[in-house]
């Protein structure tokens, strides 16, 4: 996982906890790495979920939320870092589908090591929309977080559901989005 998602954590959680409560948190925690990530490195997905973990244990709230919380972070980051992207997009649901045969097919070219997704969108006759996330990593409230920052960016309000289908050690959770009336 690329250095700059940790980075970007340390961040989140400095702006919450204040430096010093971070500085504790990755001193105790058991990382492989001793807690320094450069933005230019890359990372075991595992380090990430520890952070998390540990950032959890010391606040009390819980793992899930957290990786939500990250996900509202790193859309902000992908906005301000990536405009291009966005431009064009008519909505939020414009905005998902180009996910993954654009977006991540970018991503894709420029870090040709990223560890991504796999997504599988649909627009349902009944208006609402549905997106399939697909990992090896569990990352699916993570990326709840960042769709649900998607439809807010698009001033769309949406009521959005996810059911988790993991099984294995794959990753899957299904998003249903329905405008909200
Ligand atoms: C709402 C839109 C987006 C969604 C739902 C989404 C979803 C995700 C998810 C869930 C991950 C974590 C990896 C995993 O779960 O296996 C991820 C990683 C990533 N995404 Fe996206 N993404 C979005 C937009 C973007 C944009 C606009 C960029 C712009 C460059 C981007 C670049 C990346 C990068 C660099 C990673 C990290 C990969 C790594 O560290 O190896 N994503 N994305």
């Amino acid at each position: 996982m690329k250095g700059i998602v940790f980075v970007e954590l340390i961040r989140m959680a400095e702006a919450v906890l204040g430096e010093e409560v971070v500085d504790e948190i990755l001193d105790e925690a058991v990382l492989e790495t001793d807690g320094a990530f450069s933005a230019v490195g890359n990372y075991p997905c595992k380090e990430l979920l520890t952070i998390v973990e540990a950032v959890g244990a010391r606040t009390g709230v819980p793992v899930e939320a957290l990786h939500v919380q990250f996900g509202h972070w790193m859309f902000d980051r992908f906005v301000d870092g990536y405009p291009a992207f966005f431009e064009g997009k008519t909505d939020g649901f414009h905005m998902l589908e180009s996910i993954e045969d654009e977006v991540h097919v970018e991503v894709r070219k420029l870090y040709p090591e990223v560890e991504l997704p796999r997504f599988d969108t649909e627009r349902l006759p009944d208006g609402r929309f549905k997106m399939v996330y697909d990992s090896e990593r569990p990352l699916h409230h993570f990326c709840k977080g960042l769709i649900e920052s998607c439809m807010a960016h698009f001033n769309q309000a949406v009521h959005l559901d996810m059911r988790d289908y993991t099984a294995n050690g794959r990753y899957t959770a299904e998003f249903l989005i329905q405008k909200a009336a």
